[in-house]
């Protein structure tokens, strides 16, 4: 082939490959499809299975120190996961309800906090795990009733009187609207539970005049005390606790209504005093588990935080002996284990690259 045909040839080969290229261009069918998204986690599934593994568990006992929880149904199971942008997974009992009980102490922290600032709970009561029951008055002699922090009652109840209002209407008003905000509905109190804990609530009362003669409550403890024992009574399902909680993971914002509930730079504190007292004396135990910051309360229910991902909760009434839902915890510790929430773990690549290393070294 003289020169002449060479670059005539060549010059048919350019213009094929062009015309091939403009054609790819303008039918995208033709055209190397880009790779698919990487699927996000299967949620039902991920439920599913943590139903059907727990579902027959029999262990732990309703709480009975506040009569009308004796009562409650403890098959119930409801389980729920609101992710951050908003989406909605449930499983089990997703209309019974429980009473909030101590998981309402996440939220009138946060009201305080939001109120007043962050330094006004450490300064109070502080943000100290005990490592005593939840209504453990040694906890309140210990440090004159300081050193501890608002998941345990004596800390609570100081919280709730540090809501301000000109009457008690007033603060109940502002609790429960902080509350419904953060569930993306109204909720309402359990008249019946209300009325059995303001009956047997003695120890809460003693509590609370202690916390008074300590000078963490400035006033009207009896009050305070009362107020408590209502914001305790606060009806929820599994997709209520949820909710809060996925508004604790996006950083105060209810990824459900958009409504801001908080402020974010307000919620690691709030996430913090979760992670090391929201299941009492068991805090250590349950975050070497899960990595979570999570809260219980003895009506049955724990909601846990996957910071930037989830809130999920369970409702179960029969609790072991530290006053956590059994079933709850299990169910919560495989849900979040199966979808890789522990902020503590190392990403998969990290361990990828980690075992690399140690058979670079072992050549
Ligand atoms: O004050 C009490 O004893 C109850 N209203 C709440 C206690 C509670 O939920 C402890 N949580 N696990």
């Amino acid at each position: 082939m003289n020169s002449l045909n060479l670059r005539a040839a060549t010059w048919r080969r350019t213009l094929a490959a062009t015309a091939v290229l403009v054609a790819m261009a303008a039918a995208p069918g033709l055209a190397k499809k880009a790779p698919p998204a990487p699927a996000g986690p299967d949620y039902p599934a991920v439920l599913n299975a943590a139903q059907a593994k727990f579902k027959d568990l029999q262990e732990g006992k309703n709480a009975d120190y506040i009569p009308a929880l004796a009562k409650v149904d403890p098959n119930i199971y409801g389980i729920a996961l609101v992710t951050v942008d908003g989406k909605v997974f449930t499983t089990g009992d997703i209309t019974s309800e429980v009473s909030i009980q101590s998981i309402s102490k996440v939220f009138t922290m946060a009201r305080v906090v939001e109120d007043q600032g962050a330094d006004a709970i450490e300064n109070n009561m502080g943000v100290d795990a005990t490592g005593q029951v939840f209504n453990s008055i040694v906890a309140v002699e210990q440090y004159k009733g300081a050193e501890m922090n608002p998941m345990v009652n004596p800390g609570a109840i100081t919280a709730t009187s540090m809501v301000s209002g000109a009457s008690r209407d007033e603060i109940w008003n502002k609790i429960i609207g902080t509350y419904s905000d953060f569930a993306g509905r109204a909720l309402s109190v359990n008249q019946e539970v209300f009325k059995s804990e303001a009956e047997t609530n003695q120890r809460n009362q003693a509590i609370s005049m202690l916390m008074y003669a300590y000078g963490h409550i400035k006033d009207n403890p009896l009050q305070a005390c009362d107020v408590y024992t209502e914001q305790c009574a606060v009806s929820v399902n599994a997709k209520d606790l949820a909710e809060m909680a996925a508004t604790l993971a996006n950083g105060g914002t209810n990824p459900v209504t958009g409504k801001t509930c908080m402020s974010a730079t307000n919620v690691p504190r709030v996430l913090a005093v979760m992670a090391t007292a929201g299941l009492y004396d068991d805090s250590g135990k349950w975050l070497y588990h899960t990595g979570l910051p999570a809260k219980s309360g003895v009506g049955g229910g724990i909601l846990a935080v996957a910071p930037g991902k989830f809130g999920v909760a369970v409702i179960s009434p029969p609790l072991d002996a530290a006053g956590n839902s059994v079933k709850a915890q299990k169910t919560i510790a495989e849900i979040s284990n199966a979808l890789g929430a522990n902020p503590y773990a190392p990403k998969p690549a990290m361990v990828a690259t980690a075992a690399a290393g140690k058979k670079e070294k072992k050549k």
